[in-house]
């Protein structure tokens, strides 16, 4: 289930916003070809077409007039091809970005920062609400609504497989909805210029069954693990009264920060910093010790740990499934 590459391809679908987008694509592709091809056609006529060396006042005002009504006709037909193309994807828009539907969708709220996003998933009950980052989990064939906010910067959500983009304005709510109706893992990117780490902004979407998106719910509503031996013990005593307490919440302990993402269950993650490296040991080492040098300008300071530290906090984090 968690195997297999990102899927990050607009012209394969695996949602309904994405079909409609990629069908618009074909559709748009098919008719400014036809129209190249007999616009070369007739260019390629006029260029080698047989000219008479001889033409009187008669045949020049002929031609004239042949010339006249072409060119009213080719008018005539851009008009109607444009106007078709404006109204198909006015009418686009309107569907893919309706998110008043008869199915009660999930409610997914996304606050985006510079440069990673933050995940909540609704609940009526505040104890049932689910608060992630980077890492979107949808069950397969269900309709998702996205509302989504900026905390700086203007950014945009864009799942290529699953819908259009769609931009986070500061200050500002704007709605989408995403549907995947194939299992899978898709890559989602910022799709607007958002500062130096635009292109590290990363967000994985995840498509399960049903079961296994409940499953992970229940599993994302338990508090940390709590360390079960000293090494693990020692590295959650590193977190709580270092520095990184101060950006970084976990669930049942006093560090409860809100700079950066929620690491309740970091270990249950596939990557890190925003989809910039695998969730892999020796990874999140070097992303503790030195952010700045894999993804300069990123807010993370480094950290100086003895080696000892370093390795009880990740042993810890390691825990935080
Ligand atoms: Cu956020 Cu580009």
């Amino acid at each position: 289930m968690m195997q297999g590459r990102f899927r990050i391809d607009a012209l394969d679908p695996a949602g309904p916003n994405a079909e409609r987008i990629s069908d618009l694509f074909w559709y748009m592709m098919v008719t400014a070809s036809v129209i190249y091809v007999i616009v070369l056609a007739v260019l390629l006529y006029a260029a080698f077409r047989r000219r008479d060396a001889l033409r009187g006042p008669a045949v020049e005002a002929r031609m004239e007039r042949r010339a006249g009504v072409s060119v009213a006709i080719g008018l005539g037909v851009t008009v109607v091809v444009l106007l078709i193309t404006l109204i198909v994807d006015f009418g686009l828009a309107r569907t893919n970005l309706t998110t008043e539907h008869e199915q009660q969708p999930i409610t997914i709220e996304i606050v985006a920062h510079q440069w990673w996003w933050e995940i909540h998933y609704e609940d009526s009950i505040p104890q049932r609400r689910v608060t992630t980052a980077n890492e979107l989990y949808l069950p397969v064939g269900q309709r998702v609504k996205v509302v989504m906010t900026s905390n700086d910067v203007i950014h945009s959500l864009w799942v290529p497989n699953l819908a259009g983009k769609r931009d986070i304005v500061p200050g500002y709510r704007t709605e989408t909805w995403l549907q995947a109706d194939r299992p899978g893992v898709y890559r989602g990117q910022c799709a607007e210029f958002c500062g130096h780490q635009h292109a590290k902004m990363g967000l994985t979407v995840i498509a399960v069954p049903r079961d296994a998106f409940n499953q992970w719910i229940a599993q994302q509503l338990q508090p940390a693990a709590t360390p079960t031996d000293s090494v693990t013990l020692a590295g959650q005593q590193v977190f709580v009264n270092g520095s990184c307490a101060l950006c970084h919440n976990i669930t049942g302990t006093t560090a409860s920060g809100v700079v950066g993402p929620d690491l309740t269950h970091l270990a249950s993650r596939r990557m890190i910093g925003a989809g910039t490296l695998l969730n892999r040991r020796g990874q999140l080492a070097g992303w503790i010790v030195d952010p700045q040098g894999i993804k300069p300008g990123v807010r993370m300071p480094s950290n100086q740990l003895d080696p000892n530290e370093l390795r009880a906090l990740l042993a810890y984090l390691e825990t935080l499934r």
